[in-house]
């Protein structure tokens, strides 16, 4: 599979959501950021913007839910036609459960781990999701710096998904650009999030491309 560039809306003009859905028809997949204020200090959009987005998304929705109790909330966003419904491991109470109700309404399940959560603990539910994401800044805000200690741990997320022999996506959000996707591409990702990137770039369109066959080396 070739590298997947899902462009964040965070960066996006919030008052013209459907003219910048339309700037990245290009891409693979609209990231669309969750916040709740409560699991991380920043409150961003609801179920209810992310049922119309849905509907006017040229490219599938990939939800990242960075809220509490995403075992009570997660569900209807893929109830809500998103196609990638991203959970934060830090919060959920039953993942399992969680992502087996995900895939049962339909969406791709995916576990995310702030920069400082490791992977090894959560190893033996990759059998259970269609994707990790590993978070390159501390999640709430757009437009920080990419944290160089992640990359081993993307390493060894890649290494361990390999071995398992599963079809794990490794996805990574943060600080992704045209200065760092090459090393992040090489530790393994192959699904990147990229919101100021993409957004701040003159022509939205190319950067996509750009970003992509970076990626692809
Ligand atoms: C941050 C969000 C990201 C954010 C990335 O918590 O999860 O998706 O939009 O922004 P950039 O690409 O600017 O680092
Ligand atoms: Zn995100």
């Amino acid at each position: 599979m070739g590298a997947l560039i899902n462009p964040s809306i965070l960066s996006a003009d919030f008052a013209n959501l459907e003219r910048d859905l339309a700037a990245i028809r290009g891409a693979d997949y609209a990231h669309v950021d969750v916040m709740d204020n409560h699991f991380v200090p920043n409150l961003t959009l609801g179920l209810p913007v992310v049922e119309r987005l849905v509907q006017v998304s040229p490219v599938p929705v990939d939800a990242h839910l960075m809220i509490e109790d995403p075992d009570r909330w997660a569900p209807a966003f893929a109830e809500a036609g998103a196609a990638s419904v991203t959970f934060h491991a830090e919060a959920a109470s039953a993942p399992v459960r969680l992502a087996r109700e995900l895939r049962r309404h339909g969406a791709r399940a995916g576990l995310a781990l702030r920069p400082a959560t490791p992977v090894e603990p959560f190893l033996d539910l990759l059998g259970e999701i269609d994707m990790l994401l590993v978070m390159t800044v501390e999640p709430g805000f757009g437009g920080q710096s990419f944290i160089e200690g992640t990359l081993p741990k993307i390493r060894r997320a890649r290494a361990a998904i390999d071995a398992s022999g599963l079809d794990v996506w490794v996805q990574v959000d943060g600080g992704v650009s045209r200065s760092t996707i090459e090393r992040i591409a090489d530790a393994g990702a192959t699904v990147f999030v990229a919101g100021s990137a993409v957004y701040g770039a003159d022509d939205v369109a190319a950067e996509i491309d750009v970003l992509r066959s970076m990626a692809d080396g």
